[in-house]
């Protein structure tokens, strides 16, 4: 972490849906003492930094309160979740040119003040957005990285758990790729504490993979699709995504998440941003793993890669 950091500071970027769960998760998790929120309109960030303060007395102390981008300077990390959400039947690659325009009025405010804390992306589609944030401020590319498919893969975890009946914490699996229809489960080194998934089904009584795969996968996939259909948006889960991935930097942890980055060398993808497992501390991405894939496996990542680069192509960034 750089010098002038506040390492127990935090700056929420967009006080909607998203951004007020993940802030309200970050409040829960005593992990900082200061949390700025920002948000075009001001009165919905000084509303969250007030409803959430009023937690504080079940919680532990910190400074919460609405602010603006001369506040987060010395932020050890910026999540942003400003952007439009996904209206019902909408793809996540549809929000682009609505999120790329919200971007480029805020990146720039963080660039010029030289900030040095990390830059968290979660505003969708998040591997697009990722990679304009690291052109738009010039940033390292270890401090500019996405949720990715951290909050997919935990859904894989839960799915598998509840399949399987089994701690989907003793669920180790991938969800890698585009944040969004293009992602692709790792089947191929998924296990269960170190048992290959395959024979833990068959442990649990499950014969017929194929078909048992293909419906988790799809279930991850439609989850958002599902829930924005049922109540118009999702946000708990995303927010406990951001909080994990803050406690890995903050707390130096230097644990293997699954998020976004702009791909170098990955099975021939270069200069594209999505998910890869990577070792995330206190200076952000140290080191992208690039986990073993068969090659059905690469065949799908390398064509989710295609899909993304084909809409990066047409951004005027
Ligand atoms: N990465 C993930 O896993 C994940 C999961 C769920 C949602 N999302 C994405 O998060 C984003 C936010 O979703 P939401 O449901 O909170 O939407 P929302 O509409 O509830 O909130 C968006 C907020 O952004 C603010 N905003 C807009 N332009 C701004 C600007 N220039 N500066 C500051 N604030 C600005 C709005 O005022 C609003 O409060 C969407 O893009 C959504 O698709 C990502």
């Amino acid at each position: 972490m750089s010098k002038g950091i506040n390492s127990r500071k935090v700056a929420v970027i967009g006080t909607g849906f998203v951004g007020s769960s993940s802030a309200f998760a970050l409040m829960e998790s005593g992990l900082f003492t200061e949390m700025v929120l920002i948000d075009a309109d001001k009165n919905r960030a000084e509303g969250e930094a007030l409803d959430i303060s009023h937690g504080l007395p079940f919680a532990r102390p910190m400074k919460i309160a609405a602010g603006d981008y001369d506040d987060i300077v010395d932020a050890a990390i910026i999540v942003v979740t400003a952007g439009a959400g996904q209206k019902p039947g909408e793809t996540r690659l549809d929000l682009v040119k609505k999120n790329v325009a919200i971007f480029k009025s805020i990146i720039p405010e963080i660039a010029k003040r030289n900030c040095k804390g990390i830059l968290l992306i979660v505003a969708n589609p998040v591997d697009i957005l990722t990679q304009v944030a690291v052109k738009l401020s010039g940033f390292p590319e270890n401090r500019v990285f996405g949720s990715g498919t951290t909050l997919d893969s935990a859904r894989l975890k839960y799915l598998l758990g509840e399949h399987l009946q089994v701690d989907a914490r003793s669920v180790h699996a991938w969800i890698i790729g585009e944040h969004g229809d293009s992602e692709i489960v790792a089947w191929s080194s998924a296990n269960v504490s170190g048992v290959p998934i395959s024979e833990f089904c068959e442990m649990r009584g499950y014969t017929k993979h194929d078909e048992h795969m293909e419906e988790i996968a799809q279930g991850v996939k439609n989850s958002a699709y599902k829930i924005i259909e049922k109540k118009k948006a999702t946000y708990y889960g995303v927010a406990m995504a951001v909080r994990r991935i803050c406690e890995a930097i903050i707390r130096d942890e230097k644990s293997v998440l699954p998020v976004s980055s702009i791909q170098h060398d990955t099975y021939g993808i270069e200069g594209v941003t999505l998910s890869m497992p990577a070792i995330v501390g206190k200076d952000g991405i140290e080191k992208q793993v690039k986990i073993k894939l068969n090659e059905k496996e690469q065949e799908a990542l390398k064509k989710s890669a295609g899909a993304l680069k084909k809409v990066l192509a047409d951004l005027d960034i």
